[in-house]
Formats: structure tokens, sequence, C-alpha cells
């Protein structure tokens, strides 16, 4: 079978940091560990007065398109997956093709285009909807573009509002693919929850302590469904474990939960019983609530082990370098993890091709869905090829008072206009020009 995956992915960053422990913190009158050791974040992107998810996921898409020589007649499908659109009718992979054509003689006039909505997964099903286009046989040798993008914005001294970012991740899909092929296999978890919604509204309602909670059910949901699919897994199996990424000290947490699933019954488990004892089994404690004081015990310890600090420092760590920096960018976040995690093997010479990754994404309301990938011995190229680090050092360091101006301007409640003044003068990319007749967004390429 031939193999179907990722050939080529972008990240494109908002432009602007504000930094949550110089910046953030003394404004909320909090102490900078609560952020930065607690939530394990140290800056939050946003974007210029003229970004939105259409220049980001635009910009994105054209510098991935340029490195891999292509024109719009070699695209078949642009999914684009985000949970901050601003039109409810007209899909965002319009506007981004609009804007795209302006750059290129041809067009995406036969290529399908739509828009995913559910949460941060979308993204990861925007990736699936491209693998089982091109596996059916139906692309006519054509590749799939997948944009996830997002202004991950809460209300003003909503809890999450320290989690924010906003930033885009194009990825190509197509056979023999450049990164990682995908696994057939994939397991879920999912069912009907209330615990961050946006009922025809901006901001999300959430309640957050929930929503961690319910991240954590959904996937071990998964992973018991993964396995039913794909076998057993042992974390040997996996060099990295990309996880959806709101904050790196949520993926603490289930990693942690992952790891203690995975090692059940294995030679991992007996060895570190040793020192710990062996995991709680319901059968051996009289209440729910006895099992669950146990677990909780039992995983302090596990996380506390050499062994398990030395398995998250090899596969988890990595995959939150570039988190840590921009935030949660919703539908791209897992991809950041991704690609973060890739950038470090990388950087530190970690042979990868043939090595698999266990990818962990989620989307509240809620669904969580494990695959595996193999990288593919292209990987090297593909990740040097990024420009991130850059993006990141020429990123603006936002005081206060601009940060409550530039969430105003990004407040589709508050009197926005395209006149607002810039931090960072855009050069060869798209910008935010205004409205237009219908009350569209109108959109430009500055060269
Ligand atoms: P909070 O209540 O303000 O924070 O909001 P906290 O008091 O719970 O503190 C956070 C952590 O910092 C805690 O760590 C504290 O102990 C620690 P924990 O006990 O949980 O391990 N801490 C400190 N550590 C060191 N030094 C200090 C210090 N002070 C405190 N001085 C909350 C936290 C996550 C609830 C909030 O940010 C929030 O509501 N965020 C938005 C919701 C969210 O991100 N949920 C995550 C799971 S749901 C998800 O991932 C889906 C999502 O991406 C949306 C989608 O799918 O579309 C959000």
């Amino acid at each position: 079978m031939t193999a179907v995956g990722i050939d080529g992915i972008e990240i494109r960053t908002g432009k602007l940091q504000l930094d949550l422990a110089e910046t953030f913190a003394p404004a909320q009158d909090e102490d900078p560990g609560k952020y930065t050791e607690g939530l394990g974040l140290h800056a939050s992107s946003f974007p210029d007065v003229y970004e939105d998810i259409v220049t980001m996921g635009a910009n994105a898409a054209h510098r991935l398109m340029e490195r891999k020589g292509l024109t719009p007649a070699d695209i078949g499908r642009i999914d684009v997956a985000t949970e901050s659109a601003f039109d409810n009718s007209k899909p965002v992979s319009t506007y981004i093709a609009g804007c795209l054509e302006q750059v290129y003689d041809d067009n995406f006039h036969h290529a399908n285009k739509g828009e995913r909505k559910f949460a941060c997964i979308s993204g990861t099903q925007s990736l699936d909807d491209a693998y089982n286009w091109i596996r059916a046989g139906r692309n006519r040798g054509r590749k799939a573009l997948v944009i996830a993008t997002d202004t991950a914005l809460y209300a003003r001294d909503d809890p999450g509002e320290a989690t924010q970012g906003a930033g885009a991740v194009a990825m190509l899909v197509d056979e023999d693919p450049g990164l990682v092929e995908l696994s057939t296999e994939q397991g879920f978890g999912s069912a009907d929850e209330t615990d961050f919604l946006k009922p025809n509204q901006q901001f999300p309602s959430v309640d957050g302590k929930r929503s961690m909670k319910v991240y954590l059910a959904r996937m071990r949901e998964a992973l018991e469904d993964f396995e039913s699919a794909a076998g057993d897994t042992h974390p040997n199996d996996y060099e990295l474990v990309p996880f959806h990424t709101p904050f790196p000290g949520m993926v603490r947490k289930a990693a942690a939960l992952g790891y203690r699933h995975v090692v059940r019954d294995t030679d991992v488990e007996i060895s570190i019983a040793e020192e710990i004892g062996r995991q709680p089994r319901r059968e051996e404690y009289k209440s729910q609530e006895q099992y669950f004081d146990a677990v909780k015990e039992y995983t302090d310890a596990l996380t506390e082990t050499e062994r398990y600090q030395a398995w998250y420092a090899d596969a988890i760590e990595p995959t939150l370098e570039i988190a840590r920096e921009v935030g949660n960018w919703y539908t791209g976040s897992v991809h950041v993890a991704r690609v973060a995690g890739l950038k470090q093997a990388l950087e530190h010479d970690r042979a990868m091709a043939e090595k698999k990754l266990l990818v962990a994404s989620y989307g509240s309301g809620a669904q969580a869905e494990i695959h595996a990938e193999t990288v593919v011995s292209g990987w090297k190229e593909e990740i040097a090829a990024l420009n991130i680090d850059e993006q990141l050092d020429r990123r603006h360091d936002i005081s206060f008072e601009e940060y409550e101006r530039i969430h105003d301007v990004h407040n589709h409640d508050t009197e926005n206009d395209a006149d607002a003044e810039e931090l960072i003068t855009p050069t060869q990319e798209f910008v935010f020009d205004g409205w237009g007749r219908m009350g569209e967004r109108k959109y430009r390429y500055v060269r």
C-alpha cells in the first residue's frame, strides 16, 4: 500500500508576543511562577492589527507552496480547520484561496474547499479527511492543503487569558510523503460534554477545571480504542508523543496518565514496582474514591521515578518547546507539538527515520483521537526548512497597554478598523485590508 501522510509543513506565528512573567503577571497581580512553572508557558503570540486567521493561514500556505515548487493546479483540496471563523457560510478556505490567487498565475477553481469544526481536534480531522480522499483514489494525482488556523483569544480576566495564542500551521498531504506517514489505525474517545464552547460568540465560555478532566477522560478512551485497533502500546514503541497542548502543564498530566496506562502489565510496571509498588487495581479497593486516591498517590510517585522522567525528557519535553513561547493555537496546537519534537530531534542529531510518533489530538466538546505516524527519510530537510526560530525572534514584545489595545482590535464586539496602528511594518505577506461591500473581509499581498 502506498504511504500517505504529511509531505511538508509550515508554521506561521502571530507577530506579537506577550511575556507572561514580565508583563502579564504583574498586571494580574499574580506570581510569575503560576504561568512559567504551573502552566508551563513563557509567552503568548498575538496577531498584529493586519493579521487574522486568513493572513496567517495564507502566509503559511504560501511559504509551503513556494518551498515545494507548487502552483494552485497541483492542489485538489483545501481544508481549513478553525474555531475562530468570522463567517457562518463562506468558508475560510475560500478567503485563503483568494489570497493565494493574488500571487499565482493559475487558480484553485477545481479544488474542493471546506471548513472543519470540532474545537481543537478539527486540525487532525482535516488531516484525516485529506488522507481518506487520497486513499480513496479521488485525488487525480493532486495534493491536499490542510490549514489549521486560530486566534485563541479569551475574554479579558477569564482564567484562560493566560493560555491565549495565535498562529497557523499549513500541511501538505500527499502520497510518498516527505515527513511522516499516517497509520490507518486510529482510536477515538468522544462524548457530549459542556466544558468549553462558543454558542454564537467569539470568546469561549469555559469551565477550565472541568475541561482538564474531560481532556484526560477522552484521551484515556481514545488510547484504549487505539490499542483495540493497533494492539497494545509500549513506551519504547514511540520516539515522540505530541499531544494537543493548550498549555504544557496539561500535557504533563496527560503524559502521566498515558504512561501509567500503557505500562500496566508490562516489564516496565514490574521493574518500577520494586521502587513504588504495583499500580492500584480497582478490585483491590472497597470504593471508587479509595481507588482514585490510590491512583493519584501512585501517579505522583511514578512521575518521580528516574525511568518515567527519562521517558518524559525524551518523548514529551521536546514537543513542548514551541508551545511554551506561543500559547494555545487550538487547531494547530498538536501539529506545532509534532514539529517542535522533530525540530529538537534534528538539533540533537537524533535518528528519527523509520521511528514512530504517537499523536494525541483533542478538542473540547469533546473528542480525543490517537493515531501513529512513521517518520520518513526526508524528515531532516523538511524540518531544516522551517523558519520558526526567526519568526519568534522577530516578534514585537508588547507592553500591557499594547496588549489591551490589540485584544480590543481583534474583539469582534469592539469598534476595530483597518486603520488601527500596526506594531510591525508588513512586508512580503498577506494582510487584512478592510471590509468589502457585503461586509466581507478583504486582503492584499504587500510586496
Ligand atoms: P487557574 O485556575 O487560573 O490556574 O487556571 P490554577 O490556579 O489552577 O494554576 C494553574 C497551575 O499553576 C496549577 O498547577 C497550580 O498549582 C500552579 P496544577 O496544580 O494544576 O498542576 N501554580 C503555580 N506553580 C508554581 N508557582 C506558582 C503557582 N501558582 C499556581 N506561584 C486553567 C488554569 C487551565 C483552568 C485556565 O488557564 C483555563 O481555564 N484555561 C482554558 C481552558 C483550558 O486550557 N483547558 C485545558 C483542557 S481543554 C483543551 O485543551 C481544549 C482547548 O484547547 C479548547 C478546544 O479544544 O477548542 C482549551
